[in-house]
This record gives structure tokens, sequence and C-alpha cells, in this order.
């Protein structure tokens, strides 16, 4: 089988999404549809001038709206996707590039001897990730990006892009929704594998559009949303955002070997503790901590009284926690769309694309329970736009929930 179709199967991580070019496809985060959907709604206000993404991911909503030479701040709870963001968002010199592209070709012709070599990062059964050969490789080019002398740290953040990228590739996992898989190595194959030719090609990848001219900037933040600060990040008249969803799915689960491959989590305590931090987050010491928390109350609704009720009462063992969890999602939204409310100018349009979820066959309505929480809160003319399927089952539906303030 040749290296490149092996290659593909293995990046099974990204097989879900639609590829995207340019730098919003740096690090094969990003779906393509997302994107599309956010330049529709940018489309709409032409007159926009500030606008906000509460909840920014890989920063979808800052680089479309600073590439229309709009203003942009952006938030997330996670630092590794501040950091990512920061990256992405930022203007690149002709100097930089070159320098980044000498460095990977330095690094590559001296590795493993000039430079020190990292340890493997504490992942759980971290041979099942990477072969032995893979694991120095990365072991060794790790080392040699933290250790090069650059004249310009910002060349170091594009080499570190372009490790994620090759990290990835290399490795044998397959993400599916809410469970992972590990193919099993092939060592004829992994004998055939050119580590130097990927890393360089994904360096080549992100230095083609890492000087591409961005005339505006994007503030990111690293910020909880439900506490956010119009000191610190202004005002806005428009809000595009795209929050987690009440699925179970951990964003740190999904990003946990870019995050600790670059020191973003050094044990595996640190990512319950963040998961615990974000919203929708249930991975580890987050799940355990669900069965001690009570409801505050800040937010009632008859569909959510309804549903968190109908959940309990499922003969599982986990409806109880994951009643709390659906409870403790919402109220989580409300308080982060209270505190929205104090960084939006009058008129402010907000859009929030959102999808709902089930647990044990019962529908949570989260599209309803968005908009009526932002009637509680004060908006005007909610809307909600069924914009796709999520996937086969046929009640899983992504909307757009909009308003004005
Ligand atoms: C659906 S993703 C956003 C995807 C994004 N549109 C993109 O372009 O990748 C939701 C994001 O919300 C973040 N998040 C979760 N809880 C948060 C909180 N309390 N404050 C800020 N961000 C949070 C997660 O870290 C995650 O990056």
């Amino acid at each position: 089988m040749p290296v490149a179709t092996t290659l593909k199967q293995r990046s099974d991580y990204t097989h879900k999404y639609n590829i995207t070019s340019g730098r919003h496809g740096w690090l094969r985060l990003t779906p393509a549809y997302s994107i599309k959907v956010v330049e529709e709604i940018l489309a709409l206000y032409p007159d926009a001038t500030r606008v906000l993404d509460p909840f920014c991911g890989t920063g979808t909503t800052a680089l479309c709206s600073i590439n229309r030479k709009l203003s942009a701040a952006t938030t997330d709870i996670n630092p590794f996707l501040i950091w990512f963001t920061t990256a992405k968002t930022r203007n690149y010199s002709k100097t930089s590039v070159e320098v980044t592209r000498n460095a990977c070709r330095q690094i590559l012709k001296d590795l493993g001897h000039k430079f020190p070599v990292v340890s493997p990062p504490p992942i759980h059964n971290i041979e099942r990730w990477w072969s032995e050969a893979s694991l120095k490789f990365l072991c060794e080019v790790k080392g040699a990006i933290n250790n090069i002398p650059l004249g310009d740290e910002e060349c170091r953040d594009l080499l570190n892009i372009a490790f994620c990228r090759t990290l990835i590739k290399l490795s044998n996992a397959a993400f599916n929704h809410q469970s992972m898989s590990f193919k099993d190595g092939n060592e004829e194959l992994d004998l055939e594998i050119d580590r130097d030719a990927i890393f360089t090609c994904d360096i080549e990848h992100i230095l083609a559009s890492a000087d591409e001219f961005i005339s505006e900037t994007a503030n990111v933040y690293l910020h909880d949303a439900r506490k956010l600060n119009p000191q610190i990040l202004g005002s806005f008249d428009l809000v595009i955002t795209s929050p987690p969803y009440a699925n179970r799915m951990s964003y740190i689960r999904e990003l946990r070997p870019y995050m600790y491959w670059l020191g973003y989590l050094k044990e595996a305590r640190e990512a319950g503790e963040l998961d615990w931090q974000a919203i929708g987050g249930t991975w580890g010491i987050a799940t355990s901590r669900l069965k001690d928390w009570t409801a505050c109350k800040n937010y009632t609704n008859e569909h959510l009284s309804d549903i968190v009720l109908t959940i309990s009462r499922t003969e599982n063992k986990h409806a109880e926690t994951l009643s709390r969890y659906v409870h403790k999602y919402c109220e989580d939204i409300y308080e982060h769309l209270v505190s929205l409310t104090t960084t939006l100018k009058k008129g402010a349009r907000v859009h929030y694309i959102i999808g709902n979820s089930t647990f044990y066959g019962n529908l949570v309505k989260v599209e309803e329970i968005y908009a009526d929480m932002m009637r509680e809160v004060g908006f005007d003319d909610i809307n909600i736009r069924a914009i796709r399927k999520r996937n086969s089952k046929k009640e899983l539906v992504e909307f757009d929930v909009s308003a004005i303030w």
C-alpha cells in the first residue's frame, strides 16, 4: 500500500471534516461548513464594526472577521486554543517565514545530535498512539523546536503548529465522536514512512499562508465566557459563536495530544480540572464532580425541568449524573448570556450556532432553551433557524439562534 494512502487513513482524527485551505486549515480542526456559516452571517451585516466570539475554539469567527477588515475579539477557557488562535490571526513578515523555513531545514539536518531531546509526554498508553520510531522522531523534533535559537519567537509558534499537524499524521489514533480507537501499527509500513518529508510538508503548508497580510487584529483572551469583562473586552455590535453543545463532547479530551506535547497538560488530573471549568465538559474528574453539583436555579424553563426529570428517571446507573449534566450546562449558558449583555451595544446582533442532543432517546431542545434564555435576559426578535442535520440520526440538527439586544 502506498505510504501516502496509509497516512491519509491514519489521519482519521480529522476524517469527519472537509479540510480547509489557508490559515483556517492550519490545524485541520476547523470544518469547512463552520467557516461557511460564519461567512454567511458576516455577509448579512456589512455595517458591523466589532465582532465577538466568546467561545473561540480554533478562532474561526475571529479569522473570518479580520479577513473582512472588522475588528474582532475572542475568548476561550482553553489556553492551548488561545495560543493557537493568537498565532493564527497575527501577521508574519516574509523574514519570519524564511527564518522558519531555514529552522525546519536545520532541525532535520541536525536531528538527534545537536539539540536536546524531550521526554515523551505522560499520555496514557502512549505506545498505542505512536510507533517507537515515530515517538523517537517527535521527541527529537520537539526538543529541537524548543531549543533552536531564533531571532523571532513567533517563528517558534509556526514550528509548533507544524509539529501539531505532524504528530497527528504519525499517530495511530482514530477519533470518533465519543470514542477513540487505535489502529494496529504495521511494522513494515512504519519503516517506509518518511517523517522528515511529512514535517517539511507541514511546515510548507503553514508557511504558504503565514505571510498573508491581515489589516485588522484579533484580540484573543483566556477568559471564562460566564464572566466576560467589558473593561477588558470593550463593546460589540455583532456576536457570532458556536458554544459547546450539551452532548458530552470534551474539547480537552479531543485536543489532548496537542495539549500534552505542547506542555499545556502535564498530568491527567489537569485535564479533568480544565474540563470541569469548561461548559459542557464531562471528562474524568469533571464527571465525578457532577455528583456533588446542585443547581443554583438561576434559570428555569418548563422543557428544561421536564427533560431533566425524565433523564433522571431513566433506568440507568448514570441517569442522575446525566440529568445534572444537562441542568448544569443550561445554568452555565444562562450565566454566560447574562454576562454577555454587559459587552453589547444597543441593537447588537447575536448568532448562536448550536446543536440539540439526546439522552436515552430523550431529545433536549437546546435551541428552544437558548431562545427562552435570550428572551429572559432581555433580547428581542429571537429567531431559530435550522441549518443542517448533524448526522444520520434525523432528530440531531444544528440551529442558528439569533436575536437583537
Ligand atoms: C464548539 S467550540 C467552538 C468552535 C469554534 N467555533 C471553532 O472555530 O473552532 C466551543 C469552545 O468553547 C470553549 N469553552 C467551553 N467552556 C468555556 C467557557 N466557560 N468560557 C470560554 N470558552 C469556553 C471550549 O474550549 C471550545 O473551544
